[in-house]
């Protein structure tokens, strides 16, 4: 075992995530108008979260500096850094109908891609979906987005039909996707 008096105390970013709160609106929205900006529509937090049957959650990090905070990095755990609602870098939604999760809202901010937001996003809601005792989650994903179809695809996602021409600004297939939970 490394002695912990001897770990530099640089400070570390932590991603994390938790239920989406009124006050993320604001950032989720400019992360929504940045990745899609041609889009005409947007999504509607505060109604999302007044449902009953929808399911929002956002990526946020932040920096932990000291000794307690990087032992608890290590674990993935119970990290006693202060949330700050700004630091949001992410979030994926679904609407639970009857046994399953449609996931209809998923972005990471672009300059946060590739650090593993995604992974853990998607992670959380099937966590989300088996304590609801869901049975499948669903998706469509744009036939050419090759990085959503990756991540879906690693976590055992399958592709179960196509809906021509689904997409109407900049025409393309959607790609139905699906994973049952047992
Ligand atoms: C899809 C998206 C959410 C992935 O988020 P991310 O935080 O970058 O993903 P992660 O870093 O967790 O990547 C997990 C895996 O996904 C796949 N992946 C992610 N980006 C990829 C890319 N650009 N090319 C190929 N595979 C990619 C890889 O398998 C990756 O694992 P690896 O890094 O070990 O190779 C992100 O690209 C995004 O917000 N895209 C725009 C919005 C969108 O298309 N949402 C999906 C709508 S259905």
């Amino acid at each position: 075992m490394p002695n912990p008096t001897k770990i530099p105390k640089t400070p570390l970013t932590v991603n994390r995530v938790r239920n989406f709160n009124i006050s993320d609106q604001g950032a989720c929205l400019n992360i929504q108008r940045n990745t899609f900006p041609s889009s005409q529509s947007c999504t509607d937090f505060a109604r999302e979260i007044r449902k009953s049957n929808s399911i929002y959650l956002v990526a946020y990090f932040e920096h932990c500096s000291d000794q307690i905070d990087r032992t608890i990095k290590l674990n993935d755990y119970l990290c006693q850094c202060k949330t700050n609602t700004n630091n949001v870098s992410g979030f994926i939604g679904g609407w639970n109908v009857a046994d399953e999760i449609q996931i209809v809202d998923f972005i990471v901010e672009e300059q946060f891609h590739r650090r593993g937001i995604g992974r853990l996003l998607l992670t959380s809601l099937i966590e989300v979906a088996c304590s609801v005792k869901s049975k499948l989650i669903t998706l469509e994903v744009r036939a050419s987005n090759k990085p959503a179809i990756n991540l879906y695809s690693r976590f055992g996602f399958e592709i179960c039909g196509r809906r021509k021409n689904y997409y109407v600004n900049k025409t393309e297939d959607a790609l139905l996707m699906n994973l049952e939970i047992n």
